[in-house]
């Protein structure tokens, strides 16, 4: 085993990637596995996408998006360990041990679960729920020490903290402390709503998609809400000023802060600065996604490798979990 820390995080595979997602977690991705420090393993959490309504076409389609996106992104899989989750079984296995630490309460109290069983009230199966645990036998399954995402994961590594102090005072030291990393931009707003975070699940005119050209950008963010008078303090424009701060010059950015300090700010002009800013910023991506969408073999050649190296350490835990609990 190599000393470094280990960096765990997943994403679902459920339609292309928001400005959400990447600040608050696949830039941060992309970064952290530069960093040699770290031994970088990500994850496309189709398993945990299931808890949603989608067919089986749905799904093939999505699984490969997402690995064409993520690639597109810079997710280097010679520098990271990159695979899908369901091709590693053993996190089911996982998480069933855990099901049996985990107390019922703690997972009824979980935020994510209260939310999503309101929006989707037809249909509030068990694994929404039980998310949590898999989440948890994503991360410790790798002995993960840090769990890159936005702050509305926060909740789900605590509870993996919980899950690893559980067993581990059962069966003895032997999964890590896991802790959250955050970006400096853990929550970024919804376009039309900017008191609730960006999210598919309200509706694509919430939310700027990496993949979206630069006219859909502008229109979107022509219909985002700001403040009523110019210089009135607002989430919709901390909001988009935030994103300039991400995505244009520093000059650029501060000006328009300048502007808003002192009433002068026009919020059309605002608008369309941030939409070239974003256009030009994926540009690259968008060209890079489209070039990996229609090689489909070699994606599938990039997750059957992160498959084998995610395989071999999945086997090896368990191998030790199952003694550890003593099934073996
Ligand atoms: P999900 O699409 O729910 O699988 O989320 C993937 C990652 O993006 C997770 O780390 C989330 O915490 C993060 N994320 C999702 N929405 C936002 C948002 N509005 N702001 C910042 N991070 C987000
Ligand atoms: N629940 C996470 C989300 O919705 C996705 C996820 C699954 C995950 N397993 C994980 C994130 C393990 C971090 C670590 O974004």
């Amino acid at each position: 085993m190599s000393k470094k820390k280990i960096v765990f995080s997943a994403i679902q595979p459920t339609g292309n990637l928001h400005i959400g997602n990447y600040l608050g977690a696949v830039r941060n991705w992309v970064e952290l596995q530069k960093n040699e420090d770290y031994e970088c393993i990500f994850c496309i959490a189709d398993y945990h996408a299931m808890t949603g309504d989608k067919t089986a076409q749905d799904r093939r389609d999505q699984i490969i998006l997402m690995a064409a996106e993520l690639l597109a992104l810079g997710i280097d899989p010679k520098k990271s360990t990159f695979f899908v989750q369901s091709h590693v079984p053993e996190h089911t296995e996982l998480a069933w041990i855990f099901n049996t630490i985990t107390p019922l309460a703690e997972l009824e109290r979980m935020t994510q679960f209260k939310d999503k069983s309101k929006k989707q009230a037809k249909n509030i199966n068990t694994g929404l729920l039980t998310y949590p645990i898999l989440q948890a036998a994503d991360i410790l399954m790798y002995k993960g020490n840090f769990v890159p995402v936005g702050q509305d994961q926060i909740q789900h590594v605590e509870l993996t903290r919980d899950t690893a102090r559980w067993f581990n005072n059962r069966y003895g030291e032997y999964f890590p402390e896991t802790e959250a990393l955050l970006t400096e931009t853990p929550k970024i707003m919804s376009l039309l709503e900017p008191t609730r975070k960006m999210s598919k699940s309200y509706g694509l005119s919430h939310v700027l998609e990496l993949a979206d050209e630069p006219e859909v950008i502008l229109a979107k963010l022509k219909k985002a809400v700001t403040a009523s008078e110019p210089g009135e303090k607002s989430p919709g424009v901390e909001n988009l000023l935030l994103l300039l701060k991400n995505f244009a010059d520093e000059t650029v950015y501060n000006n328009f802060v300048e502007a808003e300090k002192n009433g002068t700010i026009k919020y059309g002009e605002l608008k369309e600065t941030l939409a070239q800013a974003i256009g030009d910023y994926f540009a690259d991506f968008r060209e890079n996604r489209t070039q990996y969408l229609e090689d489909r073999s070699f994606l599938a050649t990039v997750l059957s490798e992160g498959e084998i190296k995610a395989s071999k350490i999945a086997k090896a835990s368990m191998k030790e979990v199952r003694h550890l609990i003593g099934i073996r």
